[in-house]
């Protein structure tokens, strides 16, 4: 069996695996946090990585023996603009590098082929490939974490665009004299329906109304600054009002921008990845409301459907081993 590793590189960590040709993985994930601003320690970051799993691997079929296979290649998801040859990090606003020959750089540490790709681009394939767009040939995948992320299956095929950064929709300007992005712009979609937007939202609240950030504030051990993410979902989980309503906040904007997306690609299905997403139907539910709410021909057109993603926060490992092969 022919396995190949994919290593998912987001704005604030690394993860990597070792994935079957069917799209499973084999063994743990490995993570690390992203080095920022340093395109050799980002690289070393990767080497050891995949120096790691490769050990691995070596080790588990002394005993196991089964499953075993040779790792063959080398998928890497990066969370920016890479260009058409696969060569260079065009832009990174999220990990602080721009015009990065970071394929040469990882060749320099991996003695194995290696392919880079954007993040998101990696994670939509392998959702319309092995999770919620399996078996539709038209499905845009947006990954809310630390940005905003696209990816755009059409006819079964990837569209990469003609310089490799189509589909960077988290840098779709909504928003005129908006808040300010790291791209340089302002008032970009990712500034809104990102995680980071969930955090600040959530922050905002516990500034401006502690008595309705309460429980958040608990779980943040009484610390706005350590209000992140994972305890906002917590508590949304948990039924917390406080966070739900942050949730609605950013579930409008991503509705909305799925409306201006449906509007130009006509997909049969959107799928929901990133951290966000990990909320499942408390993020689903308010951007299924907004998109419906937003969408062109609303009353008359076939809408496309809204789907969280299936593999979750290993989409990106996934899609990008299932591109090295
Ligand atoms: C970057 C994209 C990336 C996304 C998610 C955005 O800020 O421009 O290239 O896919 O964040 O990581
Ligand atoms: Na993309
Ligand atoms: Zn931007």
């Amino acid at each position: 069996m022919r396995l190949t590793i994919g290593v998912d590189i987001g704005g604030t960590k690394v993860a990597a695996g070792v994935v079957a040709p069917d799209g499973r993985i084999l063994g743990d994930v490995v993570r690390h946090p992203t080095p920022t601003g340093d395109g050799e320690a980002l690289a070393d970051v990767i080497g050891r990585v995949v120096a790691e799993l490769c050990g691995r691997r070596a080790g588990d079929e002394r005993t196991e023996g089964e499953e075993n296979g040779e790792i063959t290649a080398v998928g890497v998801g990066i969370a920016g603009f890479v260009d058409e040859d696969r060569a260079r990090i065009v832009l990174a606003a999220n990990m602080g590098l721009s015009d990065d020959p970071i394929t040469e750089r990882i060749r320099r540490r991996v003695d194995l082929p290696v392919v880079v790709e954007n993040d998101a681009n990696a994670a939509a394939w392998a959702e319309a490939r092995f999770g919620a767009g399996r078996g539709s040939d038209h499905v845009v995948c947006v990954t809310l974490g630390t940005g905003v992320g696209g990816g755009i299956v059409m006819g079964g095929r990837l569209q990469r665009g003609r310089y490799g950064v189509a589909a960077e929709v988290g840098h779709y300007r909504m928003v005129r004299h908006g808040r300010r992005c790291g791209c340089g712009n302002d008032g970009c979609w990712e500034q809104y329906a990102s995680g980071r937007a969930l955090v600040a939202e959530a922050r905002d609240l516990a500034v401006t109304d502690p008595v309705r950030a309460a429980h958040l504030l608990k779980l943040a051990e009484g610390d706005i600054s350590r209000i992140r993410g994972p305890e906002i979902t917590q508590a949304a989980l948990e039924g917390d009002e406080g966070a739900l309503e942050c949730f609605r906040a950013v579930g409008e904007w991503v509705g909305l921008g799925l409306a201006d997306l449906a509007a130009i690609l006509d997909p049969e299905c959107f799928v929901l990845g990133g951290g966000v997403s990990d909320a499942g139907a408390i993020l689903l539910e308010p951007a299924r409301s907004s998109f419906a709410r937003h969408v062109t021909g609303r009353a008359t057109r076939r809408l496309a459907d809204i789907r969280v993603a299936e593999l979750g926060s290993t989409a990106g490992i996934v899609g990008a081993a299932d591109l090295a092969r």
